[in-house]
């Protein structure tokens, strides 16, 4: 049987080929389940807290609808005025609370570094749900994991990276994600103000993975098999006039799309906000609703490899 090894889901760096692959077959096995109906008590008497200090839709409510869909309970701070860290109780005096009263914790925090420091403060496990503008490593793995589903392979595949690069953590996280497998290229699309930060190009320089960065879409499209769009990360702008300059520079329609592979795979982790015209929706292979759907199987996965399978018990009991 197969051991996740780590305590915490903290940066999507931490993760080798051989863990993913592991992983989304208990994802798989996680998406039979609910696909079949079947009731599942595998984290019955389990707590989890939910920590939003920013706003969230899909990571929040997947996490705690996996918890439930696994015959758990959740405790949630669903807004963080609500909470002591807005009276300046610090993050690791917050965890160690948290962590009394519950399982396992799911953080999401405006600061980078944030889940790394709750996760070091206690001893049960702790998942990054987004720290800051660094990292998302759970939306990568559901974006790994729909890619998987869409493309029927991890390796030898072309992505284009469109949007806030600079801001946008999920961006972040999945390419240090994809570039685990063989043959891997990257396409940066991005105002020059937005461009790809520099810890990222100089991991994928280390590992001679090959990547191109322009400003122009339709170059930029050309050879990918999967787009992956992002909203412009309007709360980590210092300038808002900068984001009124930059906000409507990239605006995937029918049009930009006919320069592109015609099965090409179109991502958005979401909330979209203009960035992808509705036309696009009807396209048979615009996988952004499946890709949200896949978070709540990736997170009941992830659920139960760190409060199960770090016990010992087999995956069979399911
Ligand atoms: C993303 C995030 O929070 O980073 N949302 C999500 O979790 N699906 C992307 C975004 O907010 O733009």
């Amino acid at each position: 049987m197969y051991k996740f090894p780590y305590k915490d889901i903290i940066s999507t760096k931490q993760f080798t080929r051989n863990d993913l692959e592991n992983f989304f077959k208990i994802a798989k096995e996680m998406e039979n389940l609910v696909k079949t109906g079947e009731i599942s008590d595998l984290l019955k008497g389990k707590i989890m807290a939910s920590l939003f200090y920013e706003p969230s839709t899909r990571t929040r409510l997947s996490f705690e609808s996996a918890m439930m869909r696994l015959g758990g309970r959740v405790i949630s701070v669903a807004d963080g005025t609500n909470s002591s860290l807005s009276k300046g109780e610090s993050l690791e005096d917050n965890a160690k609370i948290n962590s009394i009263y519950s399982d396992i914790s799911v953080i999401r925090h405006p600061e980078v570094g944030s889940a790394e420091r709750t996760a070091k403060a206690v001893t049960k496990p702790v998942i990054n749900a987004g720290d800051g503008a660094n990292q998302h490593p759970t939306q990568s793995l559901l974006d790994v994991y729909t890619i998987l589903k869409e493309n029927k392979r991890l390796d030898n595949l072309n992505i284009a990276i469109v949007g806030d690069l600079k801001y946008g953590r999920t961006t972040h996280s999945l390419v240090y994600l994809m570039g685990l497998f063989d043959n891997i290229s990257f396409s940066f699309i991005s105002p020059k103000e937005l461009k790809m930060p520099e810890k990222v190009t100089s991991f994928l320089k280390e590992k001679n993975i090959s990547f191109t960065e322009t400003e122009n879409y339709i170059e930029g499209i050309k050879n990918a098999d999967v787009l992956y769009v992002t909203r412009l990360q309007k709360e980590r702008f210092t300038d808002l006039s900068e984001y009124e300059k930059l906000k409507n520079r990239f605006i995937l329609n029918l049009e930009i799309l006919k320069n592109a592979k015609t099965d090409i795979t179109i991502m958005h982790p979401l909330p979209r906000v203009n960035e992808v015209n509705l036309e696009v929706d009807k396209l048979p292979n615009a996988a952004f609703f499946r890709q949200a759907e896949n978070g709540l199987y990736v997170r009941m996965a992830l659920l139960h490899i760190l409060l199960n399978l770090s016990e010992g018990k087999s995956f069979s009991s399911l």
